[in-house]
């Protein structure tokens, strides 16, 4: 296939907990059910997208931090998960000196962007999950991206802090990556009977239209339970409404794009 066509879609969110890594397991899971060869890159240290596929510590020697430090080679770091069609570059506790050790590096923005130039031949999508930070991290997720899908929680505080990540992907479109465009905003941890979701949810849509998408995701109890089993919802619990959404959101996305060909 084209590399051109891989897609590659940062998730980001400088807020912490917005269900930022619970939308890169299981629309990556969802895609790769869709048949589409997916990667995840576990791009945060805290490493909870690699813990939700039950990736043990000891079996991150070969992380996202010895590629791009160690000059690992890439492939040697790609892990499959139990889910045909999706791989993983899980991460390590290690991948929170990298923001120093690389502040004096020439081409320190696009460490993941020349990675991924190694292999996105290879994949349909590629999802980046994102520390809950704008620092290099994210930097670099935005800088290698093609896309940017922004998880907001529907509560009353969702709105700080959006015009500041939406600030720096401008400044990103104009300094580093000119071809980075927002994907959408999706509204997560939906309660309809918290009369706030409602309230937070109809007022994103004024301000950012046709940026959000159609699907929203739910509150679910089923989806917070999945990680502690390692495993997608889509497989803990395919039923559930959450599994269901995320689905939905698959199918919006490859539909975006069949809309754009
Ligand atoms: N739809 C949902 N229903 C119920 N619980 C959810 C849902 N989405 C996420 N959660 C739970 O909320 C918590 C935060 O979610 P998640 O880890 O995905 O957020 P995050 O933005 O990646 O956080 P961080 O900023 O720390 O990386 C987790 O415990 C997760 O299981
Ligand atoms: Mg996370």
């Amino acid at each position: 296939m084209n590399s051109k066509l891989t897609q590659i879609i940062a998730i980001a969110n400088q807020k912490g907990g917005v269900g930022k890594t619970t939308t890169v397991i299981n629309l990556a899971t969802a895609m790769a059910a869709c048949d589409k060869r997916t990667l995840i890159i576990d791009a945060d240290p805290q490493g909870n997208a690699s813990t939700g596929f039950g990736i043990k510590y000891d079996q991150r020697d070969k992380d996202l931090y010895s590629v791009i430090c160690r000059k690992n080679n890439i492939n040697v770091s790609i892990k499959n998960t139990m889910i045909p069609k999706l791989d993983i570059i899980p991460t390590s506790p290690d991948l929170s000196v990298l923001e120093q050790e690389l502040v004096n590096e020439h081409n320190r923005e696009f460490k993941i962007r020349d990675l991924i130039e190694e292999i996105n031949n290879i994949y349909d999508y590629i999802f980046i999950d994102c520390p809950p930070s704008l620092g290099l991290l994210t930097l670099n997720a935005l800088c290698a991206a093609k896309s940017l899908i922004v998880p907001l929680q529907t509560e009353f505080y969702a709105l700080e802090g959006l015009t500041q990540l939406l600030k720096t992907l401008e400044a990103i479109k104009n300094n580093f990556n000119t071809k980075i465009k927002l994907q959408g905003i999706l509204l997560t941890m939906y309660d309809k009977r918290n009369k706030i979701c409602e309230m937070v949810s109809n007022d994103v849509k004024i301000h950012f239209d046709d940026k959000v998408f159609k699907t929203i995701i739910p509150r679910n109890v089923r989806v917070s339970e999945a990680p502690s089993y390692g495993q997608p919802v889509l497989m803990y619990d395919i039923s559930c409404p959450g599994s269901q959404a995320y689905a939905s959101l698959a199918g919006e996305i490859i539909n975006q794009e069949k809309d754009l060909k």
